[in-house]
């Protein structure tokens, strides 16, 4: 069998959680790699509609083992209440477990990330404000505290004073804010360390075991490629890395392991939050996408930027997360539309870029270079069937193939989960 890697790949919320939903059931091994709480994956099935922050998109199949794993950063308060809102739909959270390795959210990172926002006051990021950009600063700055030391109160009592006597004084000193109490954050944390104990554990050996053996491993990303601290649109991007590169790193998995990395895209462009988008519709036509398509946030329920379908940076997601597969989302918004754009290349002054910049200021300035196709103008809603899909679409999805050289395997035209053509159903496992 496979190890997968489901990544974003564009500004986030392409329908990550639906096609991991989706390709869990012939799974083994569910795991996400990356983020936090930041994440809202959408899956809509049987046991009804949920917004995952967490947990795999894998927990709906009983015979699949789900790890939330080392790359991501954990909020006790929000796992829990994720977990209980599984249990009243029905949903068995027993194959659910937690990486002794993962880092914690406290509480001083969601104040601090908050603080940092206002203080940036009109350069604010736009952050979803659950703690991620000091969550992942205090890993690498080797202050964290992680879930398996919920597990020894005395060893988390000396991490929680030592990290605590640093952040009291940014909070005092910097942004002249009351500090927090060690003693209420330590009886809080150690309650919900006793909730979590028996989810935590070690788990890169469980998934490396499962990949040896040849088993159907997924690994769930989260956020998306342009949104990368490295690769992505900087300083408008999120705290850890939502790349492929990330699935080894993020669950103990070595870069061997990988077989086919899927690339998951709606058939637009949406951003949440501030920076650059080329493609951005401030018009009837982005408002005509939004509303057909809901698109408000998941996490935050702030509304999404929409705009065309953004060619150079999709293809520069292509490269740098190394591509196999593209699950193309959201076929089905433009079903009504008469016409449809692809920006092929970006105008920069009098040079045309097909490129992407690593530079925002002048990614601010690119302007968009259409090329305009066809629509098809019919419900493809309830179409399963690849060679069932007007001509319009066809030609709309071989276009984008061409362009950024990958196949598109999946298409997907509605929410439900299974609102799905497989292209190639034999290439898939
Ligand atoms: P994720 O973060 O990548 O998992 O994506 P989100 O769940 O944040 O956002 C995707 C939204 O689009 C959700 O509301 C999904 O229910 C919905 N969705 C997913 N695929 C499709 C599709 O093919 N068509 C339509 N109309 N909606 C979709
Ligand atoms: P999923 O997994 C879309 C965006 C935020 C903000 C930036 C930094 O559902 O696709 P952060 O809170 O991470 O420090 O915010 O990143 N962002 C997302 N946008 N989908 C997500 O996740 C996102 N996670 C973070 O809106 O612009
Ligand atoms: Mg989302």
């Amino acid at each position: 069998m496979t190890v997968i890697a489901i990544v974003g790949g564009q500004w986030g919320d392409e329908g990550k959680g639906k096609i991991t939903d989706l390709l869990a059931e012939k799974a083994k091994v569910v795991a996400r790699f990356s983020g936090g709480d930041n994440a809202g994956h959408t899956v809509i099935n049987p046991y009804g509609e949920f917004q995952l922050h967490l947990v795999p998109s894998g927990i709906f199949y009983p015979n699949v083992t789900c790890i939330i794993s080392n790359g991501v950063a954990i909020n006790p308060a929000v796992i829990l209440t994720e977990i209980d809102d599984l249990h009243n739909h029905g949903v068995d959270t027993g194959r659910l477990l937690i990486s002794d390795r993962a880092h914690l959210i406290m509480p001083y990172h969601i104040l601090l990330d908050g603080l940092e926002e206002e203080r940036r006051n009109k350069g604010a990021l736009g952050t979803t404000r659950r703690g991620i950009g000091p969550v992942f600063a205090d890993k690498v700055a080797r202050l964290g505290i992680r879930t398996g030391d919920l597990l020894d109160k005395d060893i988390f009592w000396s991490r929680l004073s030592a990290a605590l006597e640093l952040k009291n004084a940014i909070l005092k000193k910097v942004y002249r804010v009351s500090p927090l109490s060690l003693e209420e954050i330590y009886d809080q944390y150690c309650h919900y360390g006793e909730q979590l104990a028996p989810f935590i554990r070690e788990t890169g050996s469980i998934i490396r075991e499962a990949a040896i053996k040849g088993a159907f491993v997924l690994l769930e990303g989260a956020q998306g490629a342009l949104l990368d601290p490295d690769f992505g649109t900087y300083p408008y991007v999120t705290s850890s890395s939502p790349l492929a590169g990330a699935s080894c790193i993020g669950t103990g998995l070595g870069p061997r392991e990988i077989d086919r990395v899927m690339g998951i895209f709606k058939a637009y462009s949406t951003r949440v939050g501030a920076g650059p988008m080329p493609t951005e519709l401030k018009d009837e036509i982005g408002d005509l996408i939004r509303k057909k398509a809901h698109e408000y946030g998941a996490t935050t329920g702030r509304p999404r930027r929409c705009g065309w379908f953004d060619v150079v940076a999709a293809r520069f997601s292509v490269q740098i997360n190394g591509l196999s597969d593209i699950a193309l989302t959201h076929l089905d918004i433009y079903d009504s539309f008469p016409s449809i754009k692809i920006c092929t290349a970006y105008k920069f002054n009098d040079e045309v870029l097909t490129s992407f910049p690593s530079d925002i200021a002048i990614l601010e300035k690119c302007q968009p270079i259409y090329e305009e196709l066809d629509g098809w103008q019919e419900s493809i809603s309830g179409i399963r069937n690849f060679e069932k899909l007007p001509v319009g679409a066809r030609n709309y999805m071989s276009r984008l193939e061409d362009l950024l050289t990958c196949p598109i395997n999946i298409v997907s035209v509605g929410p439900k989960r299974r609102q799905i053509i497989l292209v190639k159903p034999s290439t898939l496992p």
